[in-house]
């Protein structure tokens, strides 16, 4: 089956490159030049594990291609998806549909035969109605059946999610539209992948519930976490002593500075504004937001305190351990790095920084922020040395090398990857999360 993927972003690559291996003749297309010509060369635009393996062994079995020509990429392609972006609207929070609506507009003025339309953008609901409109007001006589499938991969584990997703969700109006996906899917369905057909709005707000209910879970154990310092409690055991109940689960229970991210942050905004548009306000996913936004920050502050103070802090130097939102990215997309980074630098704090893949992207962010070629180079003469993001390659620190070339040894661990006692015997002072 051909499948055209309109959008080699994160989200098209991956799923057009997944598709491909699969064994469907798969065509990505962007309008960004340099990136299909990177493409050609096999130069990925974004880190994924093994996403560069993956499109090369497909591109070299003749079943994954790139162009700029949207006409001719969809040309003949049963199955035609849209993974453009959806950025928050600047100044309001609605995501910004307008390269949404212009990718249906072309594909309605360039149709030239039956095809099923699918977003697999992350769109309000409501938005695949409006895609249906824009290509029927071209004139099309093409039969067009228009989807809705959200993507539910995480970054740095996207491949695997795409061949092994707890669920497919389709959201589809008619027969053409739901065959057609089954034949799309149809290696993961034989896989015994559960495939839910709803209808096109319920699959819109699936995407959204998910991702707000999935940030709801960190901010509650992050609060609880607040909490557990407080009463001389361990996060680490409430989370597993509720995640062991099955109603609750125990996923996404891990206390932190706060989740960041391109999708968490801006998704969870984009709800709050339907909810307001429908007049059906969601409280709880406010205060998700809110308390998320203020974590951040709050993170700076805790290692001031743990430095001694404001007084103390202004002109001492902080080794910053991870910038990205999370490990095994290059994303710094409302990281929550750089809220605390911001707060250091308020407070006077002198800063270094390593991160395993982030630092290009995060140098604009924190300019204020020397980087490092090594975790060891940043905690030298440091007076703190804070873990912000769970990279492997933190785990495991040499502890003795790190005492060695601090200056005061202060191990502020935000993602809670070390054993206490372990820090403490090799002579720490370790604060981390919501563990008195
Ligand atoms: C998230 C969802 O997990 C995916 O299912 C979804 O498809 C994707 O958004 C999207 O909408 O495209 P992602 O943003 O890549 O994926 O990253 P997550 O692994 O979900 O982490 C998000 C943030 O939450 C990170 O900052 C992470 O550090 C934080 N987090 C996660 C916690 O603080 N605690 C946890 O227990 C889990």
């Amino acid at each position: 089956m051909k499948i055209a993927m309109v959008g080699s972003g994160y989200v098209g690559l991956v799923s057009g490159a997944c598709f491909a291996d699969f064994g469907h003749d798969v065509v990505c297309i962007d309008k960004d030049q340099s990136k299909i010509d990177r493409l050609h060369q096999e130069i990925m635009p974004i880190y994924e594990p093994g996403l560069d393996a993956l499109v090369d062994s497909n591109v070299k079995a003749g079943r994954l291609s790139f162009t700029t020509d949207l006409a001719d990429g969809i040309s003949g392609a049963q199955a035609i998806f849209i993974a453009v972006g959806t950025p928050s609207r600047r100044g309001d929070g609605h995501a910004d549909l307008s390269y949404v609506y212009a990718v249906a507009q072309e594909i309605g003025d360039s149709l030239g035969h039956d095809a099923v339309v699918v977003t697999k953008s992350t769109v309000p609901v409501g938005t695949g109605d409006e895609v249906e409109r824009i290509i029927r007001s071209s004139g099309t006589p093409h039969r067009v059946s228009v989807v809705s499938n959200p993507e539910f991969l995480r970054e740095g584990a996207a491949i695997g999610d795409f061949k092994r997703p707890d669920r497919i969700v389709i959201g589809a109006e008619d027969d053409f539209g739901r065959e057609v996906m089954s034949e799309v899917y149809r290696p993961l369905f034989l896989n015994e992948s559960p495939i839910l057909f709803v209808n096109r709005r319920s699959s819109e707000l699936i995407k959204y519930a998910a991702n707000a209910f999935l940030a709801t879970k960190i901010t509650f154990i992050n609060e609880m976490a607040d909490l557990c310092e407080k009463v001389g409690a361990d996060v680490q055991d409430v989370s597993r002593g509720i995640g062991m109940d099955g109603r609750i689960g125990a996923k996404f229970l891990h206390a932190g500075p706060g989740y960041g991210g391109s999708c968490f942050p801006k998704d969870t905004l984009a709800l709050l504004k339907t909810a307001e548009d429908y007049d059906s306000p969601t409280r709880i996913v406010e205060a998700v937001v809110k308390v998320n936004e203020s974590r951040k920050r709050a993170m700076g502050r805790k290692v001031i305190d743990a430095l001694g103070g404001a007084m103390v802090a202004r002109g001492r130097k902080v080794a910053l351990l991870g910038l990205t939102f999370k490990p095994n990215t290059d994303d710094m997309r409302d990281s929550p790095s750089i809220a605390i980074a911001q707060a250091l630098a308020d407070a006077g704090v002198q800063m270094a920084a390593y991160d395993p893949e982030g630092m290009e992207q995060a140098r604009p962010l924190m300019p204020k922020v020397e980087m490092c070629e090594s975790p060891y180079a940043a905690i030298e003469g440091a007076d703190a040395v804070v873990i912000v993001t769970e990279w492997d390659a933190f785990r495991a620190l040499d502890l003795d090398r790190v005492r060695s070339l601090v200056k005061a040894p202060l191990l502020v661990d935000l993602r809670n990857i070390y054993n206490p006692d372990d820090v403490r015997a090799k002579g720490f002072t370790y604060e981390s999360v919501g563990r008195a």
